[in-house]
């Protein structure tokens, strides 16, 4: 049973494999969040909070004379703001009269089978396999008709409790929604490290792990996506726990545009998390009989150490968040235009790329940013979706038969997103664009960004790209995003709704993918926003893989990889084998290593074959084989992290199928030193009781004794050189 209701529906135990979650509703109707831990057996465990008069900690009308009852210490599900809960508050509401207070009460709940969708939002959704099942639990604002619903699904044996909450103003008159975030959790007692990625540009998501403390640790991001300084997921654990041990708890905020998400211990040493839509630049006015929904906050825990959790999001975001064909079909080994000719290609040029590629086993072209339009550098034609056949030497329908005909498949790019002011699509309708009216507005690789909040914008943009994918054999599609977002006012929704631009933009961009996918279903959608600006778990209900980052150094790579593990899985992560000296990086890495780096991701080429030696031309046949031979590994097995970026003198990290029968450790050697002493890695994830053959020295032994011992790779790597071991399991 995954929700468990006792004491006449006021105790709820939501039980998944490994965890329980409890609430609580006390008897003055305030939702307490009691636990989320270890499994339990669903006992109420509200004795856990011990009652006192704290000073300066006031006490609602609720509970009369007893001071020793305080909104401003209890554990809460929804902490709101104006009545006397000083630490962050979930919900804010404006109320007609200009107040701004709300006291959330218990009202009623209701269990149903299956799991909850958003409206307009992704969510994640029920398999064959496995389905969910949703706990709302409906609160009553004390003095108002405005309700809120809060949403639980619970997939059991993925270990997943998935949050959300609709606000919904059931009264007479308008609120403003002033905040409204997805979940708030307060875990009564404990020190936690909060673990989080942040980064820049071309350098995304490295791990930073803080003690929370009472000065807190707040992150989020206002440029309008997810971004590449921070991403939208975190986890607070154990300040001991690690890989293999430890209390972990993963927070994974199903959302793309402004979000905030923080941790931070109260008076009492209480830690309230939080996850959602980042106040700033947010505000929305609900008329009477409106409602708002929020994104999907992810939850899980593990009480065994970070591997363990990792895998618990790498398997429901494969399993229920990912959709379509390319789910579970293996994706095509590409080859993408971008690094081997940026702007300055032809139709002979593509050609020789795609006939070099297709003789070593390539199996897609995918051509970059520059084919439409007037578009030879990136200070124009945005907008403007319409073939330069000129550029091209004929219609993208001859180029893509011409590239069928060599056996390939043929990928596009797309920012639709985006309007250059020198474009004809903005000289006709300057209003389409993102400006405040009166404001010259800021540029952003010279461009601007249109307004995803208008339906005629979005109807232009798939009508434009309906035509192109109609007159062309396109079966996959870059869908890029290359700014951040300002001057968020929009001409269509006018200056009442300005607090809403930038979650109307998300929802926008929802909804446009998901016209785009209904009419081709078939495509591969690849979301990308200058590498990895939008890489987030709302991404992968549309895009199943999303290019990491625009730098494809190798070594560079190996952090941001290891940073991107934690949440997302490794299907999910576009990475290319490119040229060196690296161009972002200047450094030369074997190219070799390049193809095992780029093996941990959904894998491809990026660079002028034509420019390649016939030994590496020789390399690139065997890695394509390696990554076909490997596939059902780095795409549907447990992933495990055996060193962490920056401690030691290598990297590894190791794939284990489902079934424990076979596995694949890689190792990048990243420091090297005179007269050299031998490296040792652990190996993780056998069944103890197996046997299993290492492919690179012969030796058989139970798993038991692998995970043990260790291994000893056979011979010196020199740097950046790469080793990858096989383990076989031997009858
Ligand atoms: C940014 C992307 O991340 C690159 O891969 C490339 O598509 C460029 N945009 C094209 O402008």
């Amino acid at each position: 049973m995954a929700v468990q209701i006792s004491e006449n529906g006021r105790l709820f135990t939501l039980h998944t494999r490994n965890s329980s979650y409890q609430m609580y509703a006390d008897p003055f109707g305030t939702l307490l969040h009691l636990y989320y831990g270890k499994r339990t057996d669903g006992e109420n465990l509200s004795d856990l909070i011990l009652r006192t008069d704290m000073g300066f900690a006031g006490n609602p009308p609720q509970a009369g004379s007893d001071r020793t009852y305080s909104l401003d210490y209890l554990p809460q599900e929804l902490p709101s703001s104006g009545v006397g809960d000083y630490r962050d508050d979930c919900v804010r509401i404006r109320h007609s009269d200009g107040s701004c207070a709300a006291q959330f009460l218990f009202d009623s709940f209701q269990v149903t089978e299956g799991s909850y969708s958003i409206p307009g939002m992704p969510a994640l959704y029920d398999t064959a396999k496995e389905a969910g099942q949703t706990l709302t639990i409906t609160l009553r604002e004390a003095c108002s008709d405005v309700r809120v619903q809060l949403l639980y699904g619970v997939f059991e044996q993925s270990d997943i409790i998935t949050r959300a909450l609709k606000v919904v103003n059931a009264g007479k008159t308008p609120i403003v929604l002033e905040k409204a975030l997805s979940m708030s959790m307060d875990i009564l007692f404990g020190d936690y490290d909060m673990i989080f990625f942040a980064g820049r540009h071309a350098m995304e998501r490295t791990l930073c792990r803080l003690p929370v403390k009472r000065a807190g640790v707040h992150i989020g991001s206002v440029r309008g996506t997810s971004s590449h300084h921070y991403n939208p997921s975190l986890v607070l654990c154990s300040p001991q726990a690690d890989e293999d041990a430890g209390d972990c708890y993963g927070f994974c905020l199903a959302y793309s545009g402004d979000f905030t998400a923080s941790a931070q211990q109260d008076q009492r040493g209480t830690t309230r998390v939080q996850a959602g839509i980042h106040p700033d630049r947010f505000s929305f006015r609900l008329e009477p009989g409106e409602s708002f929904p929020t994104p999907q906050a992810i939850l899980s825990y593990s009480s065994c150490g970070l591997s363990a959790l990792s895998q618990n999001y790498h398997r429901i975001l494969r399993e229920h968040m990912c959709r379509g064909p390319w789910k579970h079909e293996r994706r095509p080994v590409l080859i993408n235009n971008w690094e081997a000719t940026y702007f300055d290609f032809d139709k002979d040029k593509l050609l020789s790329i795609a006939s070099q590629a297709a003789k070593l086993g390539i199996e897609m072209l995918v051509l970059d940013d520059g084919w439409f339009g007037k578009r030879n550098d990136d200070n124009s034609g945005l907008g403007d979706w319409f073939v330069n056949t000129e550029k091209l030497g004929g219609a993208l329908g001859a180029l893509s038969e011409e590239i069928h005909c060599m056996g390939m498949k043929f990928g596009l790019w797309f920012e639709p997103e985006m309007i250059s002011e020198d474009s004809d699509l903005y000289r006709a309708h300057p209003d389409w664009a993102l400006t405040i009216p009166g404001r010259e507005p800021n540029r952003g690789r010279n461009q601007l960004v249109l307004d995803m909040a208008n339906p005629e914008v979005r109807s232009y943009l798939l009508e434009r790209m309906t035509d192109i994918l109609s007159h062309a054999q396109i079966d996959y599609v870059k869908w890029d995003m290359n700014r951040s977002i300002c001057d968020a006012y929009s001409s269509y929704l006018g200056p009442e709704r300005t607090g809403e631009v930038c979650h109307r933009y998300v929802l926008g961009v929802y909804d446009l993918m998901e016209c785009f996918l209904s009419r081709f279903p078939g495509v591969l959608l690849e979301g990308c926003s200058g590498g990895g600006g939008r890489f987030d778990a709302a991404m992968l209900y549309y895009s199943p893989q999303i290019w990491c980052s625009d730098n494809t150094d190798a070594v560079n790579r190996l952090s941001i990889q290891y940073g991107t593990s934690f949440f997302y899985p490794v299907s999910a992560v576009g990475a290319h084998v490119s040229a060196c000296p690296n161009h972002q990086t200047g450094r030369s890495v074997p190219f070799r290593t390049r193809g095992d780096v780029a093996m941990a991701g959904s894998f491809g080429y990026e660079l002028d074959l034509n420019q390649v030696s016939e030994e590496e031309k020789e390399q690139v046949k065997e890695q394509i084989e390696a990554f076909r031979h490997f596939y059902s590994l780095t795409h549907e097995g447990d992933y495990y992290r055996l060193t962490e970026p920056g401690k030691g003198d290598f990297m590894a990290w190791e794939f284990v199928d489902e079934n424990r029968e076979h596995a694949m450790l890689t190792i990048v050697q990243t420091e090297s030193f005179g007269n050299p002493i031998p490296i040792h890695t652990d190996v993780k994830g056998l069944d103890p009781a197996k046997k299993y053959r290492c492919l690179m020295n012969g030796a058989v032994r139970s798993g038991a004794s692998w995970m043990g011992a260790g291994l000893t790779p056979n011979r010196i790597l020199k740097q950046y050189e790469s080793l990858v071991i096989e383990f076989a399991r031997e009858p």
